[in-house]
């Protein structure tokens, strides 16, 4: 077996002046990147380095993420780090857990070849969710398919504990149904019912029925740090609650009118405003809403309408959903990267077109355009607000 658990580590180190160090401590921590166990550093220019659990350069995602926590400025680097305790990188753990495993259960001549791990993984509450591509290789399934199934339960409760859960579960193509049921498979544990907090809101859902998008995570903070006291909104894709939870919690929002077909996703958004303690200014509509957002016209400050590749086809309903005096409307569209602007002015141009129609000759403006993160090569999902308002 290889002893490269033995030298030292080679993570990103985030580098910032001294006076913003601790800022920047308390983020990395609070978002759970920094490497515990490992010395921060000092460079010439007397500026801290903070080693964290990326072993690559930080994505666009994650720069973000860090501009969110307002920690700027910052640069970073790829350098080997000391370690000054026990190792609690998951990555070294789960090498270890495997390894252990390997020695134990597989025969040398597969060993080699199994060291083949996911580097990266998703965690809901206490369920790990891997790639669709993990444990999954031609030599995985092959060694998989000669073992024992409690050797089987054994690995997996062991990657599940490495990567700092209980239950481990793999994920697959999400259906491209009206639902976008998720395949994914229970690896170990009893259920895929996941509870958890995130910005202070309450979320619990069937991760085995629903879908849950965490690479929105930015949009559900941008969305819940928007002040809506005193709004009434319509959620045209309500899901679990991932938008109308946040919205309800933290943004102070009056009233949502939930709208979701799903019924596996109105048990998780029905468990948040529980949990949360908003049953009192929650309404769900259940059913399509082409059917549900009818009955909800001239009542909103504001629509939310959530749904990839795109959410057209409520763009007409929304209009006529919010009040006389016009509102706000937050459009989610995948949009190819170089089309955006594009984009932006035909659907200005199209909801002009659809209000007129429908006897509302507002002005209609964007007033942001959120790039929330890659879909494909090529395709950023972005979220438009929109501002329609009665002319003077
Ligand atoms: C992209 S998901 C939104 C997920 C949600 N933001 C969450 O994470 O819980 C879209 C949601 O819209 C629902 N949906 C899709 N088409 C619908 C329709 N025509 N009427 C009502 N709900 C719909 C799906 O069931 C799904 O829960």
């Amino acid at each position: 077996m290889s002893g490269s658990t033995d030298q030292a580590p080679v993570q990103v180190v985030i580098w910032t002046a001294k006076e913003r160090a601790s800022t920047l401590h308390e983020a990395l921590k609070a978002l759970g990147w920094h490497y515990p166990f490992a010395q921060s550093q000092v460079n010439n220019e007397g500026e801290i380095g903070f080693p964290c659990l990326q072993t690559e350069p930080f994505s666009t995602e994650e720069l973000r993420v860090l501009k969110l926590k307002a920690v700027e400025p910052f640069t970073f680097n790829l350098q080997p780090i000391e370690i000054t305790g026990h190792s609690v990188n998951p990555h070294d753990q789960l090498k270890r857990s495997v390894e252990a495993w390997c020695a134990h259960t597989v025969t040398s001549d597969h060993r080699q070849t199994l060291l083949e791990l996911p580097t990266k993984w998703e965690r809901l509450g206490d369920l790990v969710i891997l790639p669709e591509e993990a444990f999954h290789s031609a030599q995985w399934n092959e060694v998989l398919s000669h073992v024992e199934e409690a050797e089987k339960t054994n690995l997996w409760q062991a990657v599940a504990q490495s990567l700092g859960g209980a239950r481990l579960a793999r994920q697959a193509q999400i259906l491209d149904n009206i639902t976008r049921s998720p395949q994914l498979r229970l690896l170990h544990g009893d259920s895929a019912w996941v509870e958890f907090s995130d910005y202070g809101v309450q979320f619990g859902f069937d991760a085995e029925q629903v879908m849950f998008s965490s690479g929105n995570v930015t949009e559900r903070h941008r969305i819940g740090s928007i002040d809506m006291s005193g709004e009434i909104i319509v959620d045209a894709y309500a899901g679990t609650g991932y938008y109308t939870l946040p919205m309800l919690v933290r943004s102070n929002a009056a009233h949502v009118h939930a709208c979701e077909v799903n019924p596996a996703s109105i048990a998780g958004l029905r468990w948040g405003a529980s949990a949360n303690d908003v049953e009192q200014k929650l309404t769900i509509h259940q059913g399509n809403n082409q059917d549900t957002l009818p009955s909800l016209k001239g009542l909103a400050d504001r629509c939310h309408l959530g749904l990839l590749p795109s959410s057209q086809a409520v763009w007409a309903h929304s209009l006529a959903c919010l009040k006389p005096t016009g509102g706000m409307l937050h459009i989610h569209m995948n949009v190819e990267k170089e089309h955006i602007e594009q984009w932006r002015m035909d659907t200005i141009a199209t909801l002009e077109m659809m209000a007129q129609e429908a006897g509302r000759p507002w002005n209609i403006t964007s007033i942001h355009l959120e790039r929330v993160k890659s879909f494909s090569p090529g395709v950023v999902h972005v979220v438009l607000d929109v501002l329609c308002r009665v002319r003077a």
